[in-house]
């Protein structure tokens, strides 16, 4: 398989701060990988550098091709789509419409992409005239995921899936991106700070800390790795 997404010597910076510090990986086209670390590791600057929301230094490509000096829309139309951590919904706008700012990109795979939001969330179809405040966390989980498939991503980033929803949805989403991935080859990163949803989703980890890469390997390997087990899996 063919390097999909490659960041070579990545650094960003907020001001004169730097959050990320010379980070390198690369993906395949189809795997899914995870980014853990800790609060402030810097997993969500790392997602949006890739999206050209912060500063930085170095290159990121996808197929070859540097996103560097893109605008957001254009990386997003070059096949990014992207879940942020807080969503980001319109709270007083229905899920249908929520998923239709997803799609400002792709307007002529509307119908194409709506159905497979609703083949992967059937209770998306059953409340798609809900508005997203009263929806559960797992719920506005579904709808934030369901408007990034709406741009028709080949890669797709989900920042923290896991975060605040109960064990029973998080295996849910789980199955969910997997399907994504086995049914529409769909590359996926997702970043987590819960190192076992990471392994049982993600076929290798990298681990982040400091806005630098400590670990990265085979989640099977790395699931007896005594460095990974003392830093990740709560005692
Ligand atoms: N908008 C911002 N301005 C200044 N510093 C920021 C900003 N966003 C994040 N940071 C800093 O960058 C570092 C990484 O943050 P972040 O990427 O949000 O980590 P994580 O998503 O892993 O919790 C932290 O030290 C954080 O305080
Ligand atoms: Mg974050």
């Amino acid at each position: 398989m063919m390097t999909f997404l490659k960041i070579d010597r990545l650094s960003a910076f907020y001001g004169k701060a730097r959050a990320l510090h010379d980070i390198s990986l690369s993906v395949k086209q189809g795997e899914i990988i995870a980014i853990v670390g800790a609060n402030g590791a810097g997993k969500s600057t790392l997602l949006d550098s890739i999206m050209g929301l912060t500063k930085t230094e170095g290159d990121i490509s996808l197929e070859g091709k540097s996103l560097i000096g893109k605008t957001t829309p254009e990386i997003v139309q070059s096949g990014v789509g992207y879940a942020p951590e807080r969503f980001n919904l319109f709270p007083y706008m229905s899920v249908y419409n929520n998923l239709m700012v997803g799609a400002f990109t792709a307007r002529e795979d509307i119908k194409r992409n709506l159905a497979i939001v609703e083949k992967l969330f059937p209770r998306l179809k059953e409340r798609t005239n809900q508005e997203t405040h009263t929806q559960s966390g797992g719920e506005r989980q579904m709808v934030s995921l369901g408007r990034a498939l709406m741009s028709s991503p080949r890669l797709l980033l989900v920042d923290e899936p896991t975060i605040g929803l109960a064990p029973k949805i998080c295996l849910e989403i789980a199955v969910v991106l997997k399907r994504l991935r086995d049914e529409f080859n769909t590359t996926i990163v997702i970043t987590e700070q819960n190192a076992n949803f990471a392994m049982t989703l993600a076929e290798r980890l990298y681990v982040l800390e400091s806005g630098s890469i400590k670990i990265e390997g085979l989640a099977k390997d790395l699931k007896n790795d005594p460095q990974l087990t003392e830093a990740y899996f709560g005692h």
